[in-house]
């Protein structure tokens, strides 16, 4: 069975030792760069230069998780940054199709995030046109939030939509949000590909052992 892939996010990291923090999670698949915009969430991080550094200081892809309103301004510049993987909120955008074939366009692989009350039928229509699809299993804005039990029916639900899909056309199930060591068993056997995990990583005593164990957590 394919390992679960795993995406530590830099929000938890301290920054102030940013290469070290990079470093110490270099087993994973992944790093997640959460952007906030202090409008589509009540909260402020960083914006397209703190990609460029992770960019120079990381090999691990960049999958950036846009938390703003008016994503198709800044898509570009996201890229161009260095974003592997490009996430916008489906909340913000009217034209998704669009804005997804944009950022497959610049090069990136495109995907959509929906908070938890925003059901998964708002992107049946454009499942096969995605490659990566985002259940927020906390409300975004911070880390270190309390996982969403009633997000499992959420996540059972896509699986089956997902996989009714031509496997070509099957895109990868990403879930953000209060994931760590003790729940990520349940969360993988909704059926994800990939976690992100901030806290349950950070601050964690060893967190290329977290990482490992995340990795395999559905093989025990
Ligand atoms: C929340 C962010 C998450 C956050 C996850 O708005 O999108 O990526 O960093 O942090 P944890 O794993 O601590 O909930
Ligand atoms: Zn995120």
């Amino acid at each position: 069975m394919e390992t679960l892939k795993i995406a530590p996010s830099i929000l938890s990291a301290d920054i102030a030792n940013l290469s070290a923090e990079v470093e110490s999670v270099k087993t994973a698949d992944y790093l997640h760069v959460d952007i906030m915009d202090g409008h589509f969430v009540p909260n402020l991080t960083y914006g397209p230069g703190i990609v460029k550094v992770l960019k120079r200081i990381s090999s691990l892809p960049l999958d950036v998780h846009l938390m703003i309103d008016n994503p198709a301004a800044f898509a570009q510049v996201f890229i161009e940054s260095g974003a592997d993987i490009l996430t916008v909120h489906a909340e913000v955008e009217p034209h998704l199709h669009r804005l997804v074939h944009q950022i497959k366009d610049l090069g990136a692989k495109a995907g959509v995030s929906l908070n938890p009350s925003t059901p998964v039928s708002v992107l049946e229509s454009i499942l096969p046109d995605l490659d990566l699809v985002l259940i927020m299993t906390v409300n975004p804005g911070f880390g270190g939030q309390k996982f969403i039990p009633s997000m499992l029916y959420k996540l059972k639900k896509l699986r089956t939509l997902v996989d009714s899909l031509q496997p070509e056309d099957r895109p990868v199930i990403e879930v953000d949000g209060g994931i760590k060591i003790d729940n990520i068993k349940i969360v993988a056997q909704a059926g994800v590909d990939m976690v992100v995990s901030g806290s349950g990583i950070f601050k964690t005593p060893d967190r290329a052992q977290t990482i490992n164990l995340m990795q395999n957590s559905r093989l025990h």
